[in-house]
């Protein structure tokens, strides 16, 4: 059975393309490729069809990731499409449970992504910072967050489940 995994960010250029594209890379080094497909999305719509940020692109590279998502904007279709919504901050988690009609079944699919981090637990800060506005190195430490975090994601996600 394949695992749909939606990852979610504001713009849709920095946090969740990354996260998605490591989370790709952690279960194919697993040999686990085949049991997931996986996407990106933002809620905000300012950058929908261009590319991830060139920083983000850069760090991704600089990890040997190719990360070629076009921006797109969270549909209420993906509600449906999708097994686990993973918010990069509460802010973002608040924006997609602010969709209308979602039923309990689709509430409970949004979740925050660092609910996975295991240098997470009990933090009062569940957020993967915004790199956006900030330094470079900004990028090299929203990577190693998220490396860590998707790897304690497939971890949770028994093979074959
Ligand atoms: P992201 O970062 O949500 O990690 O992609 C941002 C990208 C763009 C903007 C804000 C955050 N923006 O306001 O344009």
């Amino acid at each position: 059975m394949t695992t749909r995994i939606l990852f979610v960010c504001l713009g849709n250029i920095c946090r969740s393309p990354l996260a998605e594209s490591i989370f790709k890379e952690t279960a194919a080094q697993a040999g686990r490729a085949d049991e997931f497909e996986v996407d990106s999305a933002g809620t905000y719509d300012g950058h929908v069809g261009h590319p991830a940020d060139r920083r983000t692109r850069a760090v991704a590279a600089a990890h040997g990731l190719t990360l070629d998502h076009t921006v797109r904007q969270v549909a209420q279709a993906d509600f449906d499409t999708f097994d686990l919504i993973l918010a990069m901050d509460f802010e973002n988690k608040a924006d997609l449970l602010s969709f209308s009609a979602l039923t309990p079944e689709q509430k409970a699919k949004v979740k925050l992504f660092r609910e996975y981090d295991p240098l997470a637990r009990g933090s009062f800060d569940m957020n993967v910072p915004d790199p956006y506005y900030g330094a470079s190195n900004g990028f090299e430490l929203v990577y190693a967050m998220l490396e860590r975090t998707a790897k304690g994601l497939l971890a949770s996600l028994s093979p074959q489940s």
